[in-house]
């Protein structure tokens, strides 16, 4: 599959790696300079269909938009892609800001980063996962007890098989999470796993699961 991967962090950078090695997808990452060596260190550090250039030319290449901007950031890179009509678009970001002293959901919880997503990029699906697990669990999800569980919220039913099947090719245990609505309860869920990784001595190195009966 063609992807578009917006931002080349800690999460995009993980994502593309892991998409493009573990999956053989083709990986164009959108960024603001192609060019650097930051970018450039990325690239040859993956092995597989790998390219950079900005984020509009990302994302006339690709089938499906990756969005793994910081929050303030994201609604200027989704304008700056122009249109996206017919895309399918995977938000991953949250929208993480002080809030009275700690960090929080700076939209607050009665609206997602989701959904305001969506209301820029009109004419696209947008899904909201990726966001519930730290970066690291994205490149290596391998646990001893079993997959990391990863929800993914979005209304286009028709495309939502496509997305969990892109999503589980990087090793999670995938779960439907419901309408995009939802992602008001994932950024919230993200919340928690950041808490518990920051605060709560849990480290990064542990994830979400499910049990089943
Ligand atoms: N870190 C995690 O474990 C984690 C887990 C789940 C979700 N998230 C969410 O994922 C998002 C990214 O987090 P991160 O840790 O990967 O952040 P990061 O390491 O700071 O990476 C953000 C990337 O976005 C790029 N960027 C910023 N503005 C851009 C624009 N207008 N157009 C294109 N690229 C732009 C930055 O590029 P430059 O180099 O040009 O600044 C950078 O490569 C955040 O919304 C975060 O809340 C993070």
């Amino acid at each position: 599959m063609k992807l578009a991967i917006i931002g080349a962090g800690n999460v995009g950078g993980a994502l593309g790696k892991a998409w493009a090695e573990k999956a053989g997808h083709d990986v164009f990452f959108g960024v603001r300079q192609p060019a650097s060596e930051k970018t450039q260190a990325l690239l040859a550090g993956i092995r597989g269909k790998v390219q950079a250039g900005s984020p509009q030319q990302a994302a006339a290449f690709a089938d499906v938009i990756v969005l793994t901007t910081p929050w303030p950031e994201t609604e200027g890179a989704i304008r700056a892609m122009g249109d996206l009509k017919g895309k399918i678009v995977l938000d991953c970001t949250n929208p993480l800001g002080m809030v009275d002293g700690a960090l929080g959901l700076v939209i607050g919880h009665s609206i997602s980063g989701g959904e305001k997503v969506q209301g820029w990029a009109a004419g696209t699906s947008v899904f909201k996962t990726l966001n519930t697990t730290g970066f690291g669990n994205m490149a290596d999800p391998n646990y001893k007890d079993g997959k990391p569980v990863m929800f993914v919220a979005g209304n286009d039913a028709a495309n939502k098989p496509k997305v969990m099947t892109l999503v589980g090719d990087l090793g999670f245990d995938m779960v439907d999470a419901g309408p995009l609505r939802n992602a008001r309860l994932l950024e919230a869920h993200a919340m928690l796993w950041i808490d518990l990784a920051l605060n709560r001595g849990h480290g990064r190195d542990f994830a979400f699961g499910i049990l089943r009966r």
